[in-house]
């Protein structure tokens, strides 16, 4: 399978949504990336149902939806119903994980589990074959336009050889920092998403950046 491109809407215009979406929609993209924050789990707060119906009024891609907030559980079926395909988790704020993922699963959803940069990818050994998506932060989540963690790379060989070895079929989805100069190493150590926010929306050009994360 060639490699999917999630622009990160949080780097989107919020002024004009519906043409930022409109633009990723006629693009080379895969998905959306949409990252929920609730001020507690991460120290920023970026937008919640009501923005996410919105767009997914106007998109024509799946909506990958990033959950930063903590107890996630009780929201699972809203965000089903307010849009979400794929609902990322983290395992940092989940103490009964397998439950968790069982139930995006049985709403309906793709499973995903977002690990952040302090977290070993060890973790993920018991629950690696139910996933559909391991999501690596290579920032401190909370915020787009970070400096990329280079210690990512060691992480997504590891996750590749456990996917491998346990026989799962999980996406290993690159959250942060990606960029022209660092997506094709990120590629050929094992990613499979690549997640974009600042590098999209504040090119000049955002359809040929793209097209270029696109190239391999
Ligand atoms: C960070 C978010 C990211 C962010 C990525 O907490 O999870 O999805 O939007 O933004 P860039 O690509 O600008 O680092
Ligand atoms: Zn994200």
């Amino acid at each position: 399978m060639s490699h999917l491109v999630a622009p990160s809407v949080l780097s989107a215009d919020f002024s004009n949504l519906q043409r930022d979406v409109e633009l990723i929609n006629s693009s080379k993209a895969d998905w959306f990336h949409v990252d929920i924050m609730d001020g507690v789990f991460v120290p920023n707060i970026s937008f919640g149902f009501p923005v996410l119906k919105a767009l997914k009024k106007y998109a024509t891609k799946p909506l990958d939806v990033h959950l930063m907030i903590v107890e996630p559980d009780k929201y699972v079926q809203t965000f089903k119903e307010a849009g979400a395909d794929v609902l990322t988790v983290h395992i940092e704020a989940c103490p009964h994980l397998h439950r968790s993922i069982q139930n995006i699963k049985a709403c309906g959803m793709k499973a995903g589990v977002a690990i952040n940069p302090h977290t070993s990818t060890q973790l993920l050994h018991d629950l690696i074959a139910d996933i559909d998506l391991v999501c690596v932060m290579s920032v401190n989540p909370g915020f787009g336009g970070q400096k990329f963690i280079e210690n990512t790379y060691r992480k997504i060989s590891e996750l590749k050889q456990m996917i491998s070895e346990r026989n799962s079929s999980a996406l290993i989805e690159i959250d942060g920092g990606v960029d022209l100069i660092n997506y094709k190493k990120l590629l050929e150590a094992g990613a499979n998403v690549l997640v974009a926010g600042n590098t999209v929306f504040s090119s000049a050009n955002p359809l040929q950046t793209i097209v270029e994360l696109k190239t391999v």
